[in-house]
């Protein structure tokens, strides 16, 4: 192709395309391969992220290194707490250092942060080192950005969209997850809504099209993502709900598992239930965020549920999927909370008696409406009702796999585990994980493992004829 063409992804593989003679250059001045490193913080949106960008950077040329000491690296970023920013401007700091060493290196930053002008306008003024700054909307122009930045004297490229408008398909990807994007509920402590954007869902037929292009290539697990997985099908062309996407993904031959995160309980309907509990393929495991316990609190967040509603709700995934594994998320110390409305949290997680909680600290995010609330809660309290949760939900996940001891279960094993002995490692249903002796041969299939002790995180176990 001659001309740049106006059309996505082709442009991007136009700038691939030239930026492959380009690396193959500079790799020849440097007398070694080069090599790339993304460091990926926050969640498995920019896990997934993540494999696009090491898609492109393959394609033209780099090969992964297992640290910093590359020639690119990527840090792409998360901002959902105001502590994980200030960590990573330490990293990036020794970055700069790095750099200092290695006149090929090239550094980017991309992800949730870059979102936030104030962020880049940090990085503008004092990172000057750092070589192109994307946010959330453009991922996709990696290559095109790249191929700028080495074709300008620009000291530092920044190109961050507040939105987009479309989707780009089929970008070379070391892909696993598949997904809707961006959210459009505005919790009002989350910071996601103004960093990743309005709900956007994939076509069913692409979302298919990779699961078959992925279940070709071997891969036997499927994972659907988005920040509210289960409200999947808004603004498509020809409707199809997320209960329809999940039976879609299971009939793709060669697919074991089909896992999906994150549900909202406002959002999670019957039919859901109903495909679960007919489609074996569906992993029984439910990530239920509840966040609070007290309605009171839960109104201020804005999450569209109460109390009752929620527990309703657990209630009917359990009695429908008597081997389900549910776990969640909890914010103590949202402005305003009392221990009155905390003791409604410890309820509910011993109520619901989950497998696993993932509890947070209440951080104040600017541009959030809770940023503006009043009645902080002070830090002490704050703490010592962190570490009353934490014993309350560590007591119900030793409960909820003591149940398990003893049983024996269908387990996708995944490789072996070096701290281990090299024992193999299998991923249950409820993605727990189990360690046990057996060949590689068993490596990606589903085997039948008992569970002999449970370890807390993990059990050990053994193949079960
Ligand atoms: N403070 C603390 N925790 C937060 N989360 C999201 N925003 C905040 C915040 N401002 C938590 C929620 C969410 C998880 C991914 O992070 O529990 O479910
Ligand atoms: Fe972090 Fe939220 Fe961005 Fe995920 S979407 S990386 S949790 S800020």
């Amino acid at each position: 192709m001659e001309f740049l063409p106006n059309t996505e992804p082709e442009r991007q593989y136009w700038f691939m395309d030239r930026l492959k003679s380009m690396i193959a250059e500079e790799s020849i001045r440097a007398g070694r391969d080069l090599t790339y490193y993304i460091q990926t913080f926050g969640c498995q949106m920019n896990a997934k992220d993540s494999e696009k960008l090491a898609g492109v950077l393959e394609n033209i040329g780099y090969r992964e290194a297992g640290s910093e000491n590359a020639d690119f690296v990527i840090y792409n970023t998360c901002t959902v707490r105001e502590n994980a920013n200030t960590r990573v401007y330490g990293r990036i700091g020794y970055l700069g250092t790095l750099k200092a060493k290695n006149p090929f290196m090239k550094i980017a930053l991309c992800g949730c942060m870059m979102q936030e002008p104030h962020e880049v306008e940090k990085i503008r003024k004092s990172y000057r080192f750092v070589d192109i700054v994307f946010g959330t909307h453009n991922i996709f122009k990696l290559a095109e950005l790249i191929y700028e930045k080495m074709n300008s004297d620009k000291k530092q490229l920044i190109d961050v969209w507040d939105s987009s408008a479309e989707i780009v398909e089929d970008l070379p990807s070391a892909r696993k997850f598949d997904f809707t994007y961006g959210c459009n509920n505005f919790c009002t402590y989350c910071i996601v809504p103004y960093v990743r954007g309005r709900e956007k869902s994939r076509k069913p037929e692409d979302i298919v099209k990779e699961v078959q292009s992925l279940a070709d290539q071997g891969v036997v697990e499927i994972m659907l993502l988005g920040q509210n997985v289960n409200s999947y099908g808004k603004g498509l062309e020809n409707k199809c709900s997320f209960a329809e996407l999940l039976q879609k993904v299971c009939k793709v031959e060669g697919i074991k598992r089909v896992r999906f995160m994150t549900p909202h309980p406002k959002d999670f309907s019957d039919d859901v239930i109903e495909v679960m509990k007919k489609e074996p393929k569906i992993c029984a495991h439910v990530h239920l965020p509840v966040q609070s316990g007290s309605s009171r609190i839960l109104k201020k967040m804005n999450r569209n549920y109460t109390k009752e509603k929620y527990l309703t709700l657990v209630e009917k995934i359990k009695s429908n999927l008597p081997d389900v594994s549910l776990t969640t998320d909890i914010i103590v110390g949202f402005p305003g909370e009392t221990e009155e409305d905390f003791l409604e949290t410890v309820d509910v997680v011993k109520k619901c008696g989950y497998d696993s909680a993932f509890t947070f600290i209440y951080s104040k995010r600017t541009g959030t409406p809770a940023a503006k609330f009043p009645d902080e809660v002070p830090e002490d309290v704050v703490k010592d009702r962190f570490e009353r949760l934490l014993t309350v939900c560590k007591a119900e996940s030793e409960k909820a796999a003591a149940k398990l001891t003893g049983k024996t279960v269908e387990v996708l094993v995944e490789g072996r585990d070096e701290g281990n002995n090299g024992m193999l490692t299998g991923r249950l249903s409820n993605n727990l994980l189990v360690h046990f002796e057996g060949c590689d041969k068993l490596i990606g299939k589903l085997v039948n493992v008992k569970l002999d002790e449970c370890k807390g995180f993990y059990y050990l176990g053994s193949v079960s004829e």
